[in-house]
This record gives structure tokens, C-alpha cells and sequence, in this order.
């Protein structure tokens, strides 16, 4: 009974899986900061994000694991609980441009295939319809304009203390939008089975409840067709 949840940067993929994840109670899976913690171990270890040959040596030799406490994603670079660096927009940046090498995209999507196959998760991503849970119950890909994006990112960080021009916020949006939409090994696309979920006018629990009734009526639609 997985939920692929795939969408562009700042759509509200992880707030929202992670409300949906307790309401249902599965695991949320959050794959970006895999994607995230690929970038920081080759940025610690100096090799750059165009050296595709070092990258896919360097990939063979990196231990990405995960845990789940309280509904909490943990995620350890070789050994080291590497979470609490995660969130920043420079790990976002890092993660895009490194993920387009199908060496980095291969290791992680082992990994994710693992976790789904030993319990339900709610997954997001941009590749998660698509490509790594292709027979997923539920697929949602969720977008919003890429000014309301900006704006709720804004908010996020002034809150955390940062300071940031509305239109450099877009703009970095619109950018690694177009990096992981254009990138040739498993682009951000919305699945054929993808139900689009536009949040531009929605709030937080608009959406969840929606997410919600979505999968309420895949369940109820799949017993009623086991009974008939
Ligand atoms: O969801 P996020 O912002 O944490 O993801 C960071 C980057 O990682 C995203 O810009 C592209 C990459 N990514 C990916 O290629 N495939 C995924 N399933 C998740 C993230």
C-alpha cells in the first residue's frame, strides 16, 4: 500500500508526506535527503560535480544508511549521523547536480526499493512514480506555482533567521527545476497514474485531506473490487 509523492522543489513534498505518514500510519520516506547526503560526501571529499569518472569510483565506496525513530528519518554517511546538515539550500543545490549520474541514482534507488519493500512508506521524490515505485497504490505529483514556491520558502527561512531576496529564492527554484525536469537519467516527470495535486491556493491541511481521501477511495475502489 505505497504512496509515491513527486513534484518540483518546494511544493511541500516532505510537509505533507510526513502528516500523511502519521494519519495513516506508514513510514515517510524522504529520498531527497539520500540525494542530499550523496552531495555532502562528495563535497567532503573534494571531487566535483562534473568528474563523472571519480563519482561513480567514489559511489562504490559510500555507506548511505537509514533509520526511523518516532516517524524521524535519520540518515548516516558512513557511519555518521549527517541529518541536521541536510536541510540547507547549498545541500539542495549539490544534491541536484550531483544526482544526474545513473552510478549515484542506481546505489540510492537499491536502497529506496529496500525500504518500501519491507513496510508501507509514503515515498517522495522525483523520480518515485516513475522509477522506483512504479506499482505504488497511490501516485501524487505535487506542484504549485513557482511564485507561491518561493514565497512559502521565503517564510520557512525567515523563520529560521535567514534573510533572502523573494526573487533570488525563485530563481533558484525555476534553476533546479529545470536541472532535475532536463537531466537525461530519470527526469522529474509526472507519471501517467499520477493524480496532480496544484497547491498553489490550498494550505497544509487542504492538501493532506485531499491526499487522504485520494487513498481512502483507491483502498475502498480495490476491496470492492476483491469482493466482486
Ligand atoms: O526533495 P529535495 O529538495 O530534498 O531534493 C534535492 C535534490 O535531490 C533534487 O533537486 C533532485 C534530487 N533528487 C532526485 O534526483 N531524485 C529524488 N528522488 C529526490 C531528490
Amino acid at each position: 500500500m505505497n504512496i509515491a509523492v513527486d513534484g518540483p522543489a518546494g511544493a511541500g513534498k516532505s510537509t505533507i508526506a510526513k502528516k500523511i505518514a502519521r494519519k495513516l500510519g506508514i513510514v515517510y520516506v524522504d529520498t531527497g535527503a539520500m540525494y542530499r547526503a550523496m552531495g555532502l560526501f562528495f563535497q567532503r571529499k573534494g571531487i566535483s560535480a562534473e568528474d563523472e569518472a571519480a563519482i561513480s569510483r567514489a559511489v562504490k565506496e559510500v555507506h548511505i544508511t537509514i533509520s526511523y525513530a518516532d516517524g524521524q528519518q535519520k540518515v548516516f554517511l558512513d557511519g555518521e549521523d549527517v541529518t541536521i546538515h541536510l536541510r540547507t539550500e547549498e545541500a539542495g543545490r549539490l544534491a541536484s547536480l550531483f544526482s544526474v549520474y545513473p552510478a549515484v541514482r542506481k546505489k540510492l534507488v537499491e536502497l529506496q526499493k529496500e525500504l518500501a519493500a519491507q513496510q508501507d512508506v509514503i515515498m517522495d521524490g522525483r523520480d518515485i512514480g516513475t522509477v522506483v515505485l512504479p506499482d505504488a497504490k497511490l501516485k501524487i505529483y505535487l506542484t504549485a506555482d513557482s511564485r507561491v514556491r518561493a514565497l512559502r520558502r521565503y517564510q520557512e527561512l525567515k523563520e529560521k533567521g535567514e534573510v533572502w531576496e523573494l526573487d533570488v529564492i525563485e530563481k533558484k527554484i525555476i534553476d533546479r527545476d529545470y536541472q532535475d525536469m532536463h537531466r537525461e537519467e530519470s527526469p522529474l516527470r509526472q507519471a501517467e497514474d499520477a493524480v496532480v495535486v496544484d497547491t498553489s491556493d490550498m494550505d497544509i491541511d487542504q492538501v493532506v485531506q485531499t491526499v487522504v481521501r485520494l487513498y481512502q477511495d483507491k483502498a475502498g475502489k480495490d476491496r470492492a473490487d476483491r469482493e466482486a
